[in-house]
């Protein structure tokens, strides 16, 4: 190595720009761990903002001409002056060697954001369905995700429970771009691309995470599964990693002189102490259907048979338990007489009999747990008594595993008996269970129950590959059948099955679970290219009405919750599986749906900058009932859920008016001053957030590099 630091070394001295990057380049490589996931990572990721007006100092690309098939200029420009009347713009080259300069129509640039850049974000609205009353609202975001993710780490940092992504596959086939370009199969960096990808977004997940108790699920298939594995493990070295093989295409592609294909497969990141809980499961969740093992709650009988059964074999074992004479309770556990000991000499205490390990044949035996942890499992209900015979009385008793399952919820205990034992719910009509690794369940197919569905719900619109609806929801269940109210996202939502799978689990249970999902406004390949022959480009309205977000998702989303198709029909069809009932009665859910903007640092109108951040503040409060879209004119303003101040000398009134709103839980006080805001948050009621808000609105929300 020392002659790679000498020749850097003389490199520096030659171009010291050259040798710099060298150097860089080089420190990364040595800093690789051996083992593992060794990835070029491919910075600065970059993307294209078709929507985005061009300002002053932006960075740009010029497009192609209209109509043409080429790839355009891929070089990044600076806007150095722009001339409103002539429509046109100074560019410099950046990067450039020798200095190179021109003047571009408007209309032909595109703004580009390096993901190294910092960003200013903002929440355009760009419509809603209410059916759901004061439920907090879906909300489903227009945006490049990484740009969302970091946006949202304002509002939802530590609080999200789930996330489930079904990321592009990288399958060679046109499925997902890199810095605007399709990633192909014959790409030398595919699999570095789309790890650098993938790592960029995680790490901003993570954030989110609730790192107490919380998931993330992520869907693979044969293509990057292996990366991914290890990518994830990289990523989240203190979360417990499961993977799942899920059969969601039964009739299998075909693989010339190989295996059909039938399954994909799911990641679970636990973190902290989530865990899988049991739900109730249909019997296509068995492997083997003959296989009743999870039905039934199984008692065993406390006295040990078959071998190391005798008094002799384990003398510990054998103690006697003293039994009230009524024979309801037991009063306590004795302690084992050694060996060679008469039992008939250890005394029972008044009002108690005792009962000894006595085998079918009459001699001594032992018991199967020890005096303290007969005593811990007789407390916890786990221990039930027989009735008193010559012999003594038949105990029976839960072994650990079964006992584990009744804490789990496996078996749902629904009272207790005169001995205090539990009693569980009737497991012919209560199968709850935590399945294992290998599920092969007809409500998976992709095929039946998501594009088929799709096709209910958006008659003539295609989308390539949405999951099953009923997929997802099982994959979303095991976690948030418990949490009511829990906050799911998913940021690769193409169709939007999850928010669909969200309002299907809240139906279920009245919960009121919420769900943020977050796509892209991408043009399916094929029609990518029928749109640019028809002289379209990326930003023309025609254009972007055809994008996933705006063309898929929203209608999608909004159709589940109406019950009714894009042209007012009723949805044909019914739901089926856990809960049966037409698409047609829809869902009493609300949802809203934005656009992320990119603003300028230094926007000077108040009214505007602030306008772009209000739904921000209203998400972070829990995304339901009022939001203040305007600066208030009195200085202050109160919603359902929080409540603003704008002008600290108006901070009587605003908290005056705070303590009278029941379910407010943040306060937004604006004031550049520490002080001011440390004192008007010490005024707040208790269970009120106070969260201190720059005046230059844009700059609380701006996002740094994450490269
Ligand atoms: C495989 S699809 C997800 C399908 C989804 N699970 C369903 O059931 O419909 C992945 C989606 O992520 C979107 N996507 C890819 N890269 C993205 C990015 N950088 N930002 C936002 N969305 C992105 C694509 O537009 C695509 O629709």
């Amino acid at each position: 190595m020392s002659r790679l630091t000498d020749l850097i070394a003389q490199a520096k001295a030659k171009d010291s720009k050259l040798g710099a990057d060298l150097d860089r380049e080089f420190k990364v490589l040595s800093s690789r761990l051996p083992f593992g996931l060794n990835f070029e990572r491919h910075s600065p990721e970059a993307v294209e903002l078709p929507l985005r007006p061009i300002r002053k100092g932006d960075k740009v690309r010029v497009l192609p001409e209209r109509g043409s098939a080429k790839k355009g200029d891929q070089r990044l420009w600076q806007v150095k002056a722009i001339h409103k009347a002539k429509k046109l713009a100074d560019l410099e080259l950046l990067g450039a060697a020798v200095a190179e300069t021109k003047s571009v129509a408007l209309e032909d640039l595109v703004v580009v954001a390096e993901f190294r850049d910092t960003i200013y974000p903002g929440l355009v609205s760009t419509g809603k369905v209410e059916r759901g009353g004061d439920k907090p609202y879906h909300t489903v975001i227009n945006g490049e995700n990484y740009h969302v993710l970091k946006a949202l780490t304002y509002t939802y940092r530590g609080k999200v429970d789930a996330i489930y992504i079904d990321p592009p596959y990288n399958t060679g086939a046109k499925d997902w771009k890199y810095n605007n370009d399709y990633v192909e199969g014959d790409d030398l960096y595919r699999h570095s691309k789309w790890l650098a990808m993938m790592e960029r977004r995680l790490l901003v997940a993570k954030e989110l995470l609730n790192p107490a108790d919380s998931v993330l699920i992520v869907t693979i298939d044969e293509k990057e599964y292996l990366r991914l594995g290890l990518l994830l493990e990289q990523s989240f070295p203190e979360a417990r990693i499961q993977m799942i093989s899920a059969v969601i295409n039964p009739a299998g592609v075909t693989r010339p002189g190989a295996f059909a294909r039938t399954d994909e497969y799911i990641f679970f990141v636990f973190m902290g102490k989530a865990s899988a809980k049991p739900v109730p499961l249909g019997d296509d969740w068995r492997i083997n259907p003959e296989d009743k093992r999870t039905t039934k709650i199984l008692w065993s009988m406390l006295v040990r048979t078959g071998t190391n059964a005798r008094r002799v074999d384990r003398p510990k074992l054998f103690y006697p338990i003293f039994i009230t004479t009524d024979g309801s309770a037991m009063h306590s556990v004795g302690e084992p007489p050694a060996l060679g000991i008469d039992r008939q000499t250890i005394e029972a205490p008044t009002g108690t009999i005792a009962v000894w390990p006595i085998r079918s044949d009459g001699s001594e035996g032992n018991w199967q747990a020890s005096p303290p942890s007969l005593w811990k499992a007789y407390e916890a209900g786990f221990v039930r008594l027989g009735k008193f015979t010559e012999k003594g009385m038949s105990i029976s008793y839960l072994k650990a595993g079964e006992q584990k399952k009744v804490r789990d919820g496996v078996y749902r205990t629904i009272g207790k008996r005169p001995d205090g034992s539990v009693v569980v719910e009737n497991p012919e009509t209560q199968k709850r269970v935590i399945p294992n690794t290998a599920w092969r369940v007809g409500a998976h197919d992709a095929s039946r129950h998501g594009s088929n569905l799709l096709k209910a719900l958006i008659p003539e619109r295609k989308f390539p590959f949405p999951k099953s609806l009923y997929a997802v929801e099982d994959c979303l269940r095991f976690f948030v059948i418990d949490k009511p109210e829990a906050l799911i996202l998913d940021f690769f939502s193409g169709s939007g099955t999850t928010a669909h799978a969200v309002m299907r689990l809240n139906r279920q249970d009245s919960g009121r679970r919420q769900c943020i999902s977050v796509t892209n406004n991408e043009v399916a390949a094929d029609e990518l290219k029928a749109l640019r022959e028809q002289g379209m480009r990326p930003g023309d309205a025609d254009w972007e009405k055809h994008g996933i977000c705006d063309y898929i998702t929203k209608p999608r989303v909004a159709a589940a919750i109406t019950g009714k198709t894009l042209d007012g029909e009723p949805i044909k069809g019914e739901y089926k599986f856990t809960d049966e009932f037409p698409m047609a009665d829809g869902f009493e859910e609300n949802a809203e749906f934005f656009t992320l903007t990119y603003e300028a640092k230094d926007a000077v109108n108040h009214n505007l900058a602030y306008a772009r951040i209000a739904s921000l503040l209203w998400l972070r409060a829990g995304a339901r009932g009022k939001r203040i879209d305007k600066l208030p004119v009195d200085g202050w303003a109160v919603a359902d859920t929080y409540g603003l101040l704008t002008e600290v000398d108006k901070a009587t009134p605003f908290i005056k008016a705070v303590n009278k709103a029941k379910a407010l839980r943040v306060a937004y006080i604006v004031t550049d001053d520490d002080r001011r805001f440390q004192a008007i948050a010490k005024r707040l009621p208790d269970g009120v957030e106070p969260v201190r808000l720059y005046e230059s609105y844009l700059t609380n929300f701006s996002f740094a590099n994450g490269e």
